[in-house]
């Protein structure tokens, strides 16, 4: 078999430097992490081992150390204030470029913008995103059954690790569904993000299958798979080389190989070592 790393892939900016702060605070002092750092198992399993705890962003009870660390993926400003006002200490590794997000919906609704963020509503840096606007909407749905209130001006942002394509055809349906109101799209998907989606299409037009590194409740990662499945190849999600299936290289020969923003490189090492092993018929 012949493998293809993409281009662009695994472990982002954000992510690197959120470990590294964390670990950093790890060594001098008692800490938790109020939520998962990063969508990847094997980083939690790491940051056990440093004894750090893990407590929930929402609730400031869930900590029982004082200094507390605020994950890459942001928090509400109230949030954040809602800790310091309960005497933590934040270390705060939100990702610059999720507070770009966050600048990009404060300055839309400062001008008179209905705020709507495109993303799962569920997603710990949508919360955070729309944690300081309730009024805002947030939409992720099928195009033709988006559900938005009527408003004359709209200002539209998106979670950083959605597919940009996905994102402006939900653009173009909020501004087919109202077509006097003014919509006012900031792009706000981050760039490895866009990197890693646009090497991923490079990939598809050479390979028969696509491994896809990451953890399984990691948004970017699921987004890469699906990615490769729309654009006609088979992708199999990958943990670690133990979720690898001999069959599913069956008469292949060009593989291709990706992983999430989350994803350490050590990770993608070993997926690639166990598929130069495999010797499938
Ligand atoms: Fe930041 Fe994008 Fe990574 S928002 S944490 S650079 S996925």
């Amino acid at each position: 078999m012949n493998l293809h790393l993409a281009q662009h892939h695994g472990m982002c900016f954000g992510v690197r430097d959120a470990l590294r702060a964390t670990h950093e605070a790890a060594k001098r002092e008692p800490v938790t992490i109020l939520g998962q750092l990063v969508h990847n198992p094997l980083v939690d399993a790491h940051l056990k081992t440093l004894g750090v705890r893990n407590g929930q962003l929402e609730s400031t009870e869930s900590a029982s150390t004082q200094r507390v660390v605020i994950t890459a993926h942001g928090a509400a400003d109230t949030q954040r204030e809602a800790w310091r006002s309960a005497g933590h200490a934040i270390t705060d590794t939100t990702c610059p470029l999720v507070k770009k997000a966050h600048q990009a919906l404060a300055t839309l609704v400062q001008e008179g913008y209905h705020p709507i963020v495109i993303g799962q509503r569920q997603h710990v840096e949508v919360r955070g995103l729309v944690g300081d606007f309730p009024e805002a909407t947030v939409v992720l749905e099928e195009v033709d059954t988006l559900q938005i209130p009527a408003a004359a001006r709209f200002g539209v942002i998106s979670q950083t690790t959605q597919p940009l394509d996905r994102v402006l055809e939900l653009v173009s349906a909020i501004k087919r569904q109202h077509p006097r109101s003014e919509v006012r799209f900031v792009d706000t998907v981050c760039h490895p993000t866009k990197q890693r989606q646009t090497a991923l299409e490079v990939l598809c037009h050479q390979c028969e299958v696509v491994i896809v590194i990451g953890g399984r409740n990691s948004n970017n990662t699921r987004q890469l798979t699906e990615k490769a499945t729309r654009l006609g190849v088979r992708a199999h999600q990958v943990e670690s080389p133990d979720d690898l299936r001999e069959e599913w290289f069956t008469g292949i020969h060009e593989v291709g190989i990706t992983a999430g923003t989350s994803t350490l490189d050590e990770t993608v090492t070993a997926v690639m070592d166990r598929l130069r092993k495999m010797t499938p018929a």
